[in-house]
């Protein structure tokens, strides 16, 4: 470890050669340092004004030089000190760096492992099959609307025809919103039934033609079973114009049933009733399992109901007579499908509720 010594010779070369001693030696006690206690013990050795280093060289060189010399050593001696204080606080700043290097280097990223995965949904099966639906509909010129779920009774029931307390009302039995009795019967709230409500809410918005698609969420008071749920989604469908028949009804209904089970699907229309069309049919699709010849699906009747429809009635017309709707100078038909069920011909689920209950190793089959 280096002491200072003594000077016997002030000449500049003498002192040159001391301050290079000094400086290499500082040098090597530097290299010796691995953490920062370390550095502070080496600083205090160097700069402790109690006989640090410097100390001992203003004691040993400085006050032992002769008069002739006290300058010149002076200045070198506060030159040195400066220079030694700098390197000093060098040290300190590489060891530092160093010691994060270190850091770093064993946190190091190991870029080979695979990383974390965050994988993308896909679309839910119900609303895949709800936009393959309304699709067909687009493909043949129809608009896409849509209404509130939480509706009103003139909109859910009176203006589609169902007029207070009739028992058709009972078919779609329903969840009313609490609280209501103080408003007219009419402007009651309730989450509606089915879709049909749109029919209205778009004929009041545009005189004819129409021609829209409704896809939305509808509830009823139904306990859920295999195939029912009490929350589930329809698409309806309504066209307005002169000269519309029952004929662009089967028509319009038979390509789109092709379109999404296949071109050798037939369709059937039974009679039926719904309050707001004249006549109303269901329509049914030749088995998709068996191709009409009976199965165990389709009850071994070779068909399988699949939506609501018919003429829109005279009376729902004369709720928007004021917009254009004449009922002696245009036609329309409309119909209602059950999205879920079509879905679940489609992919042959066994159960509605695997719709609903988020599980990954069903949904991510429709990926
Ligand atoms: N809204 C009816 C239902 O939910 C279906 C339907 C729509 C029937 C349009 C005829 C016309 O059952």
């Amino acid at each position: 470890m280096y002491t200072v010594p003594k000077l016997e010779d002030y000449s500049p070369e003498a002192l040159d050669r001391a301050v290079a001693d000094l400086f290499s030696a500082l040098d090597a006690e530097s290299r010796d340092l691995h953490s920062e206690s370390d550095w502070k013990t080496f600083r205090d050795r160097w700069l402790a004004r109690k006989n640090g280093v410097l100390t001992q060289i203003n004691d040993t060189w400085l006050k032992a030089a002769p008069g002739a010399a006290k300058r010149e050593v002076g200045r070198r001696v506060n030159e040195l000190k400066a220079r030694a204080e700098a390197a000093i606080e060098q040290v300190l700043g590489k060891l530092i760096a160093s010691a994060v290097g270190a850091k770093i280097d064993s946190d190091r990223l190991d870029i080979t492992l695979p990383g974390i995965q965050r994988p993308i949904g896909v679309k839910h099966p119900v609303l895949r099959v709800m936009d393959e639906i309304v699709a067909v509909f687009k493909a043949m010129g129809y608009s896409v609307g849509e209404g509130p779920e939480v509706e009103t009774d003139y909109y859910n029931f009176e203006s589609l025809n169902f007029p207070p307390n009739h028992p058709a009302r009972d078919t779609q039995d329903t969840l009313f919103i609490a609280g209501q009795e103080s408003k007219a019967a009419r402007d009651r709230l309730l989450l509606r039934t089915h879709t049909s409500p749109v029919q209205i809410r778009t004929m009041e918005q545009q005189p004819p033609p129409v021609r829209i698609v409704i896809p939305g969420k509808v509830h009823r008071n139904d306990p859920l079973d295999a195939t029912h749920s009490p929350v589930f989604h329809q698409v309806e469908g309504l066209a307005v114009d002169t000269n519309i028949t029952f004929c662009d009804l089967k028509g319009t209904l038979d390509h789109a049933m092709k379109a999404l089970f296949g071109s050798s699907v037939k369709t059937r229309f039974y009679p039926s009733f719904f309050p707001f069309t004249e006549p109303s049919a269901d329509m049914q699709v030749s088995c998709i399992f068996c191709g009409g010849k009976g199965c165990r699906k389709c009850k071994f009747s070779g068909w399988i109901e699949l939506l609501g429809c018919g003429m829109v009635d005279p009376n729902v017309f004369d709720f928007v007579k004021h917009n254009g709707y004449d009922s002696s100078k245009i036609s329309g038909f409309a119909f209602g499908m059950g999205v879920e069920r079509i879905a679940i011909l489609k992919y042959e689920v066994e159960e509605i509720q695997l719709f609903y209950e988020g599980d990954v190793r069903f949904l991510e089959q429709f990926a």
